[in-house]
């Protein structure tokens, strides 16, 4: 289907290797968006297919294409900015490919041992082969160690490339985060028993990630982005982009604490976590100023709206900037102190928190990035949002927000009565999941879903097509 995007644009393979890996990503994306739909009806009709494909499954493959989706369009994103920052092809690029085709195949047999074999016996042989039962990092054993190897070669192509080629600031950043943040699967592969110990370890992949390394991947790509799209000037978003590291990495890596309050790590964390998690909106914020700064002072310049040369990805990359602000600052700020969190840890909020954070940081950003390859690919000098552009990115952020604003009513009522007035047991989870606001901000939460994976539509039908109804619109 995306094969008809033309590439013959794009002068280095390397970009092209990219183009491939954000096509595998929005079908991925799809895949995502279709499983959540079904978790969301069967938690209004919990028989829905019962049995066949348990919400177990649904959401497990939920968040499963979530992390690789966006591992594969970061990884995209990575190719396509290598030539314009370095000027040089990647150095392996043939075994780039190779590790493409490789790594697309074992996604393909994870998800396909996901979908219809679902579960196993419990032994080794099940973490092996089925399901290694670590949210968001379910993949197989063996598939854990694939990844390893694939990543190393990525890995190989980047930082040899950068020592050949020119070394600028963002590549500089790209360059040591990606090790910190490749380094930081291993520990996601610690084997024991202990459930404390796996937690301690597990939080390090998942929230390390999240608000550490991949945000501060983000403040490449926005820089990068910047560069391209409005002109923006290189030592002022290098500079920004050095103090956001510099924050990033201050407040998240001990803001880990905020995951350590109850899960049977020693009682310092309280202090520790709620200290420094509180800080971490505080990046948040620079880097929404960063992107309004830079945009505002183009803007100056030239004493007129600034020369937007790419229309739907600078409306993503804004998008970006206010939506890691209120999904990762504002809603994980909600519940980051352990005072707070005793009432609203695992409930709905956690979920309005998480989708709202993933979207806002990431999927706008990372969407973004493919509206440039597209414009890349087709030689486009100035591409403009056409009316699907912006049908997709009304509709899917309008969804997203629906969907957490359901779901941060759903988890209100969870804490005041699950949690504060019946005490937090199992039957008091029953009563509250039973209660009508539940129900219907179940219910509004699936209206949403539809909303989004409709805007969904849009946007992979704009993918498909601006490309070359700008080309001629260009002529
Ligand atoms: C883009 C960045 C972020 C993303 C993608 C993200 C995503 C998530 C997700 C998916 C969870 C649920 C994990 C689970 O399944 O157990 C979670 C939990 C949490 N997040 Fe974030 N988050 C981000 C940033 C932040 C920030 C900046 C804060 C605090 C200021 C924060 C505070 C929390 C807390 C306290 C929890 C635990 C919730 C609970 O106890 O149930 N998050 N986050
Ligand atoms: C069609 C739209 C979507 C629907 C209907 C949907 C539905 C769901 C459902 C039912 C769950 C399970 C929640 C639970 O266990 O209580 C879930 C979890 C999750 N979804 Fe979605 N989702 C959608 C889109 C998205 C998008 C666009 C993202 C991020 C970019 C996302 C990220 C997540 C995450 C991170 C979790 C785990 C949350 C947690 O453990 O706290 N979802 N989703
Ligand atoms: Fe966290």
């Amino acid at each position: 289907m995306l094969t008809s995007i033309k590439n013959h644009n794009l002068q280095y393979e390397t970009q092209k290797l990219g183009m491939m890996y954000f096509r595998v990503a929005i079908i991925l994306f799809g895949a995502q968006l279709l499983m959540g739909l079904i978790a969301a009806i069967q938690f209004m009709y919990p028989s829905f297919l019962y049995g066949i494909f348990d919400f177990s499954v649904a959401r497990m493959v939920h968040i499963n294409a979530l992390v690789v989706w966006m591992l594969y369009a970061m990884i995209g994103s990575v190719y396509y900015m290598i030539p314009d920052e370095t000027g040089l092809e990647a150095v392996g690029i043939k075994l780039g490919k190779l590790a493409f085709w490789v790594l697309t195949l074992a996604i393909t047999i994870v998800v396909l041992v996901f979908i219809f074999i679902q579960i196993g016996p419990g032994d080794d042989s099940t973490i092996w082969l089925i399901n290694e039962g670590r949210e968001y990092l379910e993949a197989p054993r063996w598939a854990d160690y694939g990844i390893v190897v694939v990543v190393l070669i990525f890995y190989y192509n980047v930082f040899f490339t950068f020592l050949k080629g020119r070394r600028t600031g963002v590549m500089t950043v790209m360059v040591a985060n990606l090790l910190a943040l490749a380094g930081l699967y291993l520990a996601g592969m610690f084997f024991t028993d202990n459930i404390s110990v796996d937690q301690y370890w597990w939080w390090w992949v998942i929230h390390l990630w999240v608000e550490a390394t991949w945000e501060v991947f983000v403040g490449t790509l926005a820089a990068y982005a910047l560069i391209k799209i409005i002109g923006a000037k290189r030592e002022i978003v290098e500079m920004w982009l050095w103090i956001e590291v510099l924050m990033l990495f201050g407040s998240g890596i001990l803001g880990l604490g905020h995951h350590y309050f109850w899960i049977g790590t020693p009682e310092y964390w309280w202090e520790i976590g709620a200290l420094f998690s509180a800080l971490e909106p505080v990046p948040l914020v620079a880097m929404f100023v960063h992107v309004l700064y830079d945009w505002g002072k183009e803007q100056g310049a030239h004493g007129e709206k600034p020369a937007i040369k790419n229309g739907p990805a600078m409306a993503w990359i804004v998008t970006n900037a206010f939506g890691n602000f209120l999904g990762a600052g504002i809603w994980g700020f909600f519940h980051t102190l352990p005072q707070v969190n005793i009432y609203t840890h695992g409930t709905q909020f956690t979920a309005a928190h998480g989708h709202l954070a993933f979207f806002g940081a990431y999927a706008t950003i990372l969407i973004g990035m493919m509206y440039l390859g597209i414009q890349g690919a087709y030689g486009i000098d100035r591409m403009k949002a056409t009316f699907k552009s912006k049908m997709a990115i009304f509709l899917i952020t309008f969804g997203v927000l629906g969907m957490a604003v359901a779901l941060t009513i759903a988890g209100y009522e969870q804490v005041l009565v699950e949690r504060a007035e019946l005490g937090g047991g199992w039957d008091a989870f029953f009563t509250a999941q039973n209660l009508v606001w539940m129900k219907q901000a179940m219910g509004w939460r699936t209206v949403m879903g539809v909303v989004t994976f409709i805007g969904f539509i849009y946007l992979v039908w704009d993918l498909l097509t601006i490309g070359k109804e700008e080309s001629e619109n260009n002529q």
